[in-house]
C-alpha cells in the first residue's frame, strides 16, 4: 500500500487528483469508480481546473458510482447523482451516458441492485476506485455488520451515518434511512483503489481500517487485501498511522 501523507486538505486533494489524472492519461478509456461526500470535492475540483485548462479530458472515461440514497429522486439537491453533476460531470468533458449512478427511485430495489452490478460487471468494473471513508470504516454504504456484502444491494444507514450526513440536509429526520450501494465484492474487484481521508474525526477509522484486523465490523479493513491500495490523507485524519511507524 501507498500512503501520501499531505498537509491538508488542498494539498490531499491534489495528490489524489493527480493519482486520478495518471489514470486517465495512461488509459483515456478508462472506468473510473467515482465516490461522493466532502473528502473527493477537492479532487474533483483540481480535475476539473487541469480539464479547463486542457491538460486532461473525461471523453472516453466510463464512470461508476459508489452508491445512492434510496428514495430520492436524481434532481434533488442532495441526491448522489445530483452531487456528481454539480461537483464534477456538468464542468468536463465526459458524455452523459458513460455516467452511471444507481437509481433512487427504484421500485425494486433488489432488482435495481441486481441491474447496476451488471453495469458495473458489463464495464469490466473500475480501474481505479476512488473511496471516502465513513468515521465507522464504513466504504460504499457497506455498514459495519457481521459479514462482507458481494454485490449492489439496499443497506440501512446506521444512526452513526444517519448523524454524520446530516449536516447536509435540513435536520437529521430529513437524512434517508436506506441507499443502494456498491457491495464490498464490487469494489474489490477494481485494478486500484484510492482512498481520500481529512480530519482528526477519521483517525481513529483509518487506524482500524489499516492496522487493526480484517473485520466487517470495519468494512474498509477488507482493503488491506487488495493488491494495489493508495491511501491519501491529511495529517490529521493519518495522525494514528504514522505515530506507529516508529
Ligand atoms: C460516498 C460514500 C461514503 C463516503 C463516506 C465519507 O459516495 O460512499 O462512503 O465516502 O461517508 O463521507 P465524507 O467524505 O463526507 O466524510
Amino acid at each position: 500500500m501507498r500512503i501520501y501523507c499531505e498537509k491538508d486538505y488542498d494539498a490531499m486533494s491534489r495528490r489524489a487528483a493527480s493519482v486520478i489524472a495518471a489514470q486517465v492519461v495512461s488509459k483515456p478509456d478508462c472506468v473510473l469508480g467515482l465516490a461522493t461526500g466532502s473528502s473527493p470535492v477537492g479532487t474533483y475540483q483540481q480535475l476539473i481546473k487541469w480539464y479547463e485548462q486542457g491538460d486532461l479530458s473525461f471523453r472516453e472515461v466510463r464512470s461508476v458510482n459508489l452508491d445512492e440514497y434510496y428514495g430520492l429522486a436524481p434532481d434533488h439537491d442532495q441526491s448522489y447523482r445530483y452531487f456528481m453533476q454539480t461537483n464534477l460531470f456538468d464542468h468536463v468533458d465526459i458524455l452523459p451516458e458513460n455516467t452511471s449512478v444507481p437509481d433512487g427511485l427504484a421500485k425494486d430495489p433488489a432488482a435495481e441492485g441486481a441491474r447496476y452490478e451488471q453495469v458495473a460487471a458489463g464495464l469490466g468494473y473500475a480501474d481505479l476506485q476512488l473511496l471516502g471513508m465513513g468515521r465507522n470504516g464504513h466504504i460504499g454504504f457497506n455498514e459495519p455488520c457481521d459479514h462482507f456484502p458481494l454485490a449492489t444491494h439496499l443497506v440501512d444507514l446506521t444512526e452513526s451515518t444517519i448523524e454524520a450526513n446530516a449536516r447536509f440536509f435540513a435536520s437529521a429526520d430529513d437524512v434517508p434511512r436506506q441507499a443502494l450501494t456498491m457491495g464490498i465484492g464490487t469494489i474489490m474487484r477494481a485494478r486500484k483503489i484510492l482512498v481520500v481521508v481529512s480530519g482528526a474525526d477519521k483517525a481513529d477509522a483509518v487506524w482500524k481500517a489499516f492496522r487493526g484486523p480484517i473485520t466487517p465490523d470495519v468494512p474498509a479493513s477488507i482493503l488491506q487485501l487488495h493488491p494495489d491500495v493508495t491511501l491519501v490523507g491529511d495529517e490529521s485524519a493519518l495522525a494514528k498511522l504514522t505515530e506507529d511507524k516508529g
